[in-house]
């Protein structure tokens, strides 16, 4: 299984923001945005991984990210010309995936103890995406059940939505993905949409969509209040359990990919931030 990330688009909701800076590089808390999508794909399992994001902008999550190998995995690098959708990321990525299922996460999404997520079967063939219920559907995918808990229909951001159940950015799918994103055509804001390509999986019988329960959250970061509220989660979960969410050193000692002598090596980089001392601490608890 391989992973994307996509962490371009043009931000403009958090403008002025983004102006500058891709908004996945800002910070959430204490870590750049980006760590949280990347921890989740390492806590699932994934090591192979593309990072998308603008021309202006790749260098940087370069800098920050490297090669991977530091972190026991590989991380490679492509750029999007412009927002023309999401699902774009497998037309880009189509060399990447070769003939590999693949993951993709949107960059700006934010899981916590997503137990279900770990327990998926990777050599599916289809697509498995999720459903989390929430107040506001209308901002998101919308995916609508009938008694039998079966799908009945997927929208993008409908102003009267069929069900609180928004689809969250953490898209599983089979090589098959890549031919069925090139039969898409640009929606009528000239985006390959995601929802048109989870449609096709629909409509073929083989989509399949998990509800993450209760305890999990799912926290997107699009607007000024939703970015504040993310960072104070963090927090709050962070200084009540000693525990940090989305480290992507952690998740990379937790599925032994780097041993403590590694960890070690790369808390020295973070020491006086306090981040390095917790790296450490992880080693001592062992
Ligand atoms: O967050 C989950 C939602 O993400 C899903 O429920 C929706 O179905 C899906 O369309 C998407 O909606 P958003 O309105 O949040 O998408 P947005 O345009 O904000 O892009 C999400 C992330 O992907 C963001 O980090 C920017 C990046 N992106 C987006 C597009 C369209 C790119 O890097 N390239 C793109 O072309």
């Amino acid at each position: 299984m391989k992973g994307i990330v996509l962490a371009g688009g043009a931000g403009t909701r958090l403008y002025p923001l983004t102006l500058s800076i891709s908004k996945q590089l800002i910070p959430v808390y204490d870590k750049p945005m980006i760590y949280y999508p990347i921890s989740t794909l390492i806590s699932m399992g994934i090591r192979e991984i593309l990072i998308i994001s603008t021309q202006r902008d790749i260098k940087l999550f370069q800098n920050l990210l490297n090669d991977g190998k530091e972190l026991g995995c590989n991380f490679y690098y492509k750029t999007q010309s412009k927002p023309n959708g999401i699902a774009e990321a497998f037309l880009i990525g189509e060399e990447f995936i070769g003939d590999s299922n693949v993951t993709l996460i949107l960059g700006d999404n934010i899981f916590y103890s997503p137990s279900a997520l770990f327990n998926f079967n990777k050599d599916i063939s289809g697509a498995h995406i999720f459903a989390y219920h929430v107040a506001d559907p209308g901002r998101y995918g919308v995916v609508e059940f009938n008694k039998n808990n079966q799908v009945i229909s997927i929208e993008e951001k409908p102003t009267k939505p069929k069900s609180n159940f928004a689809i969250p950015g953490l898209y599983v799918f089979d090589s098959n993905v890549v031919s069925y994103v090139k039969n898409l055509k640009p929606s009528s804001r000239g985006e390959l949409e995601i929802t048109d390509l989870l449609q096709q999986y629909l409509q073929k019988n083989t989509l399949k969509v998990t509800k993450m329960d209760k305890g999990t959250a799912w926290l997107d970061t699009g607007t000024f209040s939703s970015l504040m509220q993310a960072s104070q989660f963090v927090q709050v979960l962070e200084k009540r359990q000693g525990l940090k969410v989305g480290c992507i050193e952690e998740s990379a000692y937790k599925m032994g990919y780097i041993n403590a002598q590694s960890l070690r090596t790369l808390a020295q980089k973070s020491f006086s931030s306090g981040y390095g001392k917790y790296l450490i601490s992880l080693v001592n608890e062992n």
